[in-house]
């Protein structure tokens, strides 16, 4: 089964998805990562970012790996290990531009699907329950206020040595959430039977436990039926 979680940036998804992940031992697929070693490559490449069928190209030619280790999940990019060069704030400034190509996206989902194949599932992003899972069994959407998201990205910058303003970390947060929810392929929004969990005033236990409960109601219902 597939259970979906969408929402913005830093409203909680990654965290909630392996600890739910971890709980019900299914496997857990971080697909903004996917995005993000992408955009790496691009950077790195130097390839126009303006050029789409460039950056088509080069989401069909990398090869990009997911995967955990003692439960701690990595990334790798033609075999290297990217899990923390993704993370930086140069591919937070252009993961919006790259993930907006259509042919990008259609390559990714494609390997989405794929890597999903028929396992127990818990993915996350942006276009799960919309468009890469639309028959998804556990649709969730994230939210949280701007304030708090951009709280939690500045103290999970800190953790790695990244000292950066709360208001140029806010400012950026609005600006991506703004890209990503009006492009015109696949923007974030609701997936039609997603249910809203608002982070703002929870913890991580209660984030998980909620989105728990609610993989656990369905199965309840399921094998009632
Ligand atoms: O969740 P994240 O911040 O790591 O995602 C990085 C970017 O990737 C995000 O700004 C939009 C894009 N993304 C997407 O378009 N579709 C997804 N399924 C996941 C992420």
């Amino acid at each position: 089964m597939v259970v979906a979680i969408d929402g913005p940036a830093s409203s909680g998804k990654s965290t909630t998805a392996r600890e739910v992940a971890k709980v019900l031992g299914f496997t857990h697929i971080d697909t903004g990562a996917m995005y993000r070693a992408l955009t790496l490559a691009a950077l790195r490449r130097n390839v126009c970012l303006e050029d789409d069928d460039e950056l088509t190209r080069l989401a069909r030619e990398v090869r990009i790996e997911l995967a955990q280790e003692n439960g701690v999940p990595w990334v790798k990019l033609d075999g290297e290990d990217v899990s923390q060069a993704i993370r930086t704030p140069e591919v937070d400034r252009h993961v919006s531009r790259v993930s907006e190509v259509a042919g990008v996206r259609e390559e990714i989902v494609r390997q989405q699907r794929v890597l999903a194949g028929s396992r127990d599932v818990v993915m996350e992003g942006r276009d799960i329950g919309t468009v890469v899972f639309p028959n998804a069994e556990v649709k969730v959407f994230l939210v949280a206020d701007p304030v708090t998201r951009a709280r939690r990205r500045k103290a999970e910058l800190e953790q790695r040595g990244i000292a950066r303003p709360l208001e140029e970390i806010f400012s950026e947060i609005v600006k991506r959430d703004e890209y990503d929810s009006s492009r015109a392929v696949s923007p974030l929004r609701r997936a039609e039977g997603a249910e809203d969990l608002d982070t703002s005033e929870l913890s991580i236990q209660q984030q998980v436990d909620e989105v728990v409960a609610r993989v656990r109601r369905y199965l309840e219902k399921v094998h009632k039926t």
